[in-house]
């Protein structure tokens, strides 16, 4: 191993770049990252959420920049990502997360602009997320890119194909882009979370408080996942601790799809 196992300062001296940074998943994630020594690019689309967890990270005197950012975009996925180079001089990993969840709908109907801004944020956001982060990671002499795919990546969910389709296509994007850049120096993997109590998550309950049972009943394990969770996987897939492992969609789903 190039780097000490040790969770604490693990990511020293290195630069992380997290979407959909503003909440949830992302956000824990972010923290952990900073906790570790990195350098954080945080991005979403939420203006005041992303701010907000800049300012919580640099108040533990580590560093972070919010970029405002909607990953569909490329012109401002390539600004967003530029920013760790121009602010921090370097990046070397990426954990490509931002997310939204949709309204059930049969396919017959799902309404197109529903299926095209689910597959635009979460397939081809990630997409143009490493298409920009990947040259900046090999200017840095290589290191780890991570996309959060789901469970709905690898079985179907009746009322939520486009989400499946796009978490389905990250985990073939994943394995592509594994291949091509491994030999290169850049650890390509996915993550596939169950359920997490995160926004996406608690807006549904909400609306359906019977839900939240069935959602910890569904899980073999006989709860939900807390953000911090499945962001512990992501990182990780960043760290040398993983220094083998490569275009794999990692389960973290307290057992969901093993059933
Ligand atoms: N929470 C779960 O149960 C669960 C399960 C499986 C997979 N996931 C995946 O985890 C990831 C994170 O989700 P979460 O649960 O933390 O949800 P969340 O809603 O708490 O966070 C998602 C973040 O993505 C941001 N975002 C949405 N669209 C964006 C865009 N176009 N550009 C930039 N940012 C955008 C949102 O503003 C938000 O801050 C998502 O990819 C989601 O599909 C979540």
């Amino acid at each position: 191993m190039s780097k000490s196992a040790s969770n604490t300062d693990e990511f020293e001296g290195r630069v992380a770049f997290v979407s959909g940074a503003a909440s949830g998943i992302g956000r824990a994630a972010s923290r952990l990252f900073a906790e570790r020594g990195a350098r954080l690019v945080l991005a979403d689309l939420d203006h005041e959420g992303g701010e907000s967890a800049a300012e919580a990270i640099r108040a533990t005197g580590a560093e972070a920049v919010f970029v405002e950012t909607d990953v569909a975009e490329g012109e401002a996925v390539a600004r967003a990502v530029a920013t760790a180079t121009e602010r921090f001089g370097r990046l070397d990993y990426a954990y490509n997360n931002a997310g939204l969840s949709g309204p059930p709908n049969f396919v017959s109907e799902m309404p197109e602009a529903q299926w095209r801004r689910t597959i635009d944020v979460m397939l081809t956001g990630v997409f143009l997320c490493m298409k920009y982060e990947i040259p900046a990671i090999l200017a840095s002499g290589g290191g780890a890119i991570v996309n959060c795919a789901s469970g709905a990546g690898l079985i179907g969910f009746p009322g939520q194909s486009a989400y499946v389709a796009s978490k389905h296509g990250v985990i073939g994007l994943t394995r592509a882009a594994a291949l091509e850049y491994g030999s290169q120096g850049i650890r390509v993997n996915s993550i596939c979370p169950g359920t997490a109590r995160t926004a996406m998550v608690e807006d549904v309950v909400r609306e359906t408080p019977a839900l939240q049972q069935e959602l910890e009943g569904l899980h073999p394990i006989g709860r939900i996942a807390e953000p911090e969770e499945i962001a512990e996987a992501a990182l990780w897939l960043c760290s040398e601790r993983s220094s083998f492992v490569l275009g794999t969609a990692l389960s973290v789903d307290g057992g969901y799809v093993a059933q």
